[in-house]
């Protein structure tokens, strides 16, 4: 079953409780990211595992592979289900954060950034191939450095699950219309789409956080979500 994940893209902590609460029972995982990380520190992880949410800590590691393994192991002492690093760090980066995930039982499962949802084909530097090329080379590598998942545009999916089936795909850049605004995103999809290309996790931001009704929404994307499984195991 494909799991729904709320990015909490706030700068306090009470604005992102204020939100947590409006979707608790309804959706089982926050995403904390930069922004709200770097405003609250480690705590704000336990703050959401009170509240009942697996947290999926967003900060995109990239550096040399003795302090991503640091910074990995902080991740996981603050209590985080699932952290990203970017895969563009390279074998040995990847490698270093993925064994202290094994060194902790995987109770942090790794999942390696490959190309932004916010990019289009041709706007990477130095890159003027296909994009989905592009991600699939990382799966490829990812697969073999002990990563648990792969973080993809829904367009990449189909591909990555034929090149790389142990991987787990999660897909930012949900939107619900497909020609509907998509703010700075690029490659979107809709939650069904993505979830019949395969995706995994699906990270959904501001068409629930900035929805009228906040609870009601993420309800919507969770039926989309089940109907699509259905759909899918026909
Ligand atoms: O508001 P929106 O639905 O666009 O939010 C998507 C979330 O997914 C953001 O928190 C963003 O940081 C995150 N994300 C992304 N693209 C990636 C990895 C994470 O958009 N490749």
């Amino acid at each position: 079953m494909a799991e729904l994940i709320v990015a909490l893209d706030f700068n306090t902590a009470d604005d992102a409780c204020k939100l947590a609460k409006k979707i608790q029972g309804v959706v089982p995982w926050v995403k904390v990211g930069l922004e709200l990380f770097i405003a609250e520190g480690p705590q704000i992880v336990q703050k959401f595992k009170a509240m009942g949410f697996k947290v999926f800590l967003d900060l995109k590691l990239y550096d040399i592979p003795n302090t991503v393994k640091g910074a990995a192991l902080s991740a996981c002492q603050a209590g985080a289900d699932l952290l990203t690093i970017h895969l563009s760090g390279g074998k040995r980066m990847c490698e270093e954060a993925a064994a202290v995930s094994r060194s902790h039982h995987e109770r942090m499962k790794i999942f390696g950034v490959s190309v932004l949802t916010s990019f289009e084909e041709g706007e990477l530097v130095g890159y003027t191939g296909k994009l989905s090329d592009l991600v699939e080379m990382m799966a490829k590598g990812a697969s073999q450095w002990g990563v648990h998942g792969i973080v993809c545009s829904g367009h990449e999916v189909e591909k990555i699950k034929k090149t790389a089936p142990q991987l787990l795909c999660l897909t930012p850049g949900i939107r619900l219309e497909e020609n509907k605004t998509s703010d700075d995103q690029r490659r979107v999809m809709t939650p069904r789409k993505a979830v019949l290309a395969g995706s995994d996790f699906l990270v959904v931001g501001r068409p629930i956080t900035k929805a009228d009704d906040p609870r009601s929404a993420a309800q919507a994307i969770n039926d989309e979500i089940t109907e699509a499984m259905r759909e899918l195991n026909k």
